[in-house]
């Protein structure tokens, strides 16, 4: 093996153990339950996804799916259902390097509202909610998990949007890493957290003054 290939399969390893203790942290916390959610990483010449029905809990690294970076399965487990809706995220956002999914409780809860409002489900009330999603979550239309008419839409969206909410189902997060789309993904419920603790009470917002001088950090 080349130098350069001996350190790609370093990275890689290091890539895979990271996914696993990151999403066992977000299993530990509620975020996911049973095998719901999926995380899925871009490496040099593809990507990583955890296998369909498995849970966030428990993974092993060397039984993620490896996708090719035309999103073929290569080797692993059989990869996500929801490939499609981290594939949007990576075409609509060329600085998107890892994707989180979740069925964090808060966050659904506020994606089965039936008043939420489709440009603006979760209020911008804290700056750090601004810093990791930015100035807009835009709240897709409801389609059964698997569904793959759901890519289009989440692409249109995602060309402006880091992140969205998928009406009746959960959060999916992108970020300029894995570390920081799983910060993201927990930044997102906690913001759903306010804004239910907070609901029917008057609250100030930040001004988009305040939001821009947040987007610009
Ligand atoms: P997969 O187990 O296929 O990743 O699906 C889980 C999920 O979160 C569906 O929305």
């Amino acid at each position: 093996m080349s130098d350069a290939a001996g350190s790609a399969a370093a990275g890689e390893d290091a890539t895979r153990a990271l996914l696993v203790e990151l999403a066992a942290g977000l299993f530990a916390r509620g975020f996911s339950v049973g095998s719901a959610g999926n995380i899925s990483v871009r490496l040099e010449d593809g990507y990583l996804i955890t296998p369909t029905n498995s849970s966030l809990g428990s993974l092993d690294p060397l039984r993620l799916a490896r996708l090719d970076a035309d999103f073929r399965p290569r080797a692993g487990d059989k990869p996500s259902k929801e490939v499609f809706m981290h594939r949007a995220f990576y075409r609509a956002r060329p600085d998107a390097r890892a994707v989180v999914h979740l069925h964090s409780p808060m966050a659904t809860a506020i994606a089965c509202l039936a008043d939420a409002d489709p440009e603006n489900p979760i209020p911008p009330l804290t700056p750090y909610f601004v810093m990791r999603i930015g100035a807009r979550l835009p709240l897709i239309p409801y389609f059964r998990p698997g569904d793959p008419a759901m890519e289009p839409a989440i692409f249109a969206q995602a060309q402006t949007a880091r992140a969205v909410l998928l009406a009746n189902h959960g959060p999916v997060v992108s970020a300029a890493s894995l570390s920081d789309a799983v910060y993201a993904a927990e930044e997102l419920e906690e913001a759903a957290k306010l804004a239910l603790l907070l609901r029917g009470a008057k609250t100030r917002k930040l001004t988009s003054a305040q939001i821009k001088e947040l987007i610009d950090i």
